[in-house]
């Protein structure tokens, strides 16, 4: 299955005290430094240069071990495991609710949209279309009831905001520039290249996993031979 590994944001520098600062850049904290200890400023400037590798290292250390621990727990980065499946009840896109726990729900922990829809849901494909379809958009059909699971990742694929679930119009919208989604992540309207990202979602052992070391980035602009959804009316009256 095509999909390509998460991109970590760069980790910033660690803050410089003041006086680390000055030392390194020189001015008056330094000039002070050196009157009151009676060291000279090549004495002051090794010292620098230590704290300066050292932090470097630190920096090092701690993002190598940002990048494994989450593997280690099953953080974000690795397979996390929500909660048990019945705490995501289903519903049909026009009723779906996130402040009332309706069909869409927001897990910070796995920074994904869990979208539990309803065995009924009204899709415009069907047999194998609809099959291959929502094989290919990371969407799962839960053998137990017939309903039907997808983990979207927070951030829009235009330039990076977090979107919200939008209760008022049934669907996600992005608050930076507008980029429009179905209850199923599919692209709507604005400048986003293509439908949300996902990531792999396992319900099969009664609770809700979501693998978050990858990211499935493939699903292109729906078209009319393989939308999953249509629109609905609320929806085109969000702004
Ligand atoms: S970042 Fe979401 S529309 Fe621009």
């Amino acid at each position: 299955m095509p999909a390509k590994k998460v991109n970590e944001m760069a980790k910033e520098p660690t803050p410089r005290t003041p006086q680390e600062y000055e030392i390194l850049s020189g001015g008056g904290a330094e000039s002070a430094e050196l009157s009151r200890q009676g060291i000279s400023r090549r004495q002051l400037l090794r010292r620098a240069v230590g704290i300066t590798a050292g932090l470097v290292g630190l920096e090092a250390v701690g993002g190598g071990l940002i990048f494994i621990y989450p593997q280690i727990t099953g953080g974000f980065g690795g397979k996390v495991t929500l909660k048990k499946l019945d705490q995501y009840p289903a519903a049909l896109p026009q009723n779906f609710d996130i402040e009332n726990g309706k069909g869409v729900f927001y897990e910070g922990e796995a920074k994904s949209y869990i979208v539990h829809l309803d065995p009924n849901t009204p899709w415009l494909l069907s047999g194998t279309d609809l099959t291959n379809t929502l094989d290919y958009e990371y969407i799962v059909k839960d053998a137990k009831d017939g309903s039907y699971w997808l983990a979207i990742y927070q951030r829009c694929v235009h330039l990076g905001c977090k979107f919200a679930f939008r209760t008022d119009c049934r669907s996600f919208k992005c608050p930076c520039h507008g980029s429009h989604y179905n209850v199923d992540g599919e692209y709507l309207s604005g400048p986003a290249p293509r439908s949300n990202d996902r990531f792999k979602i396992d319900v099969s052992s009664g609770s809700v996993i979501v693998d978050t070391s990858k990211v499935y980035d493939k699903v292109q602009h729906p078209s009319d031979t393989n939308r999953l959804l249509s629109e609905l009316t609320i929806q085109k009256i969000c702004d």
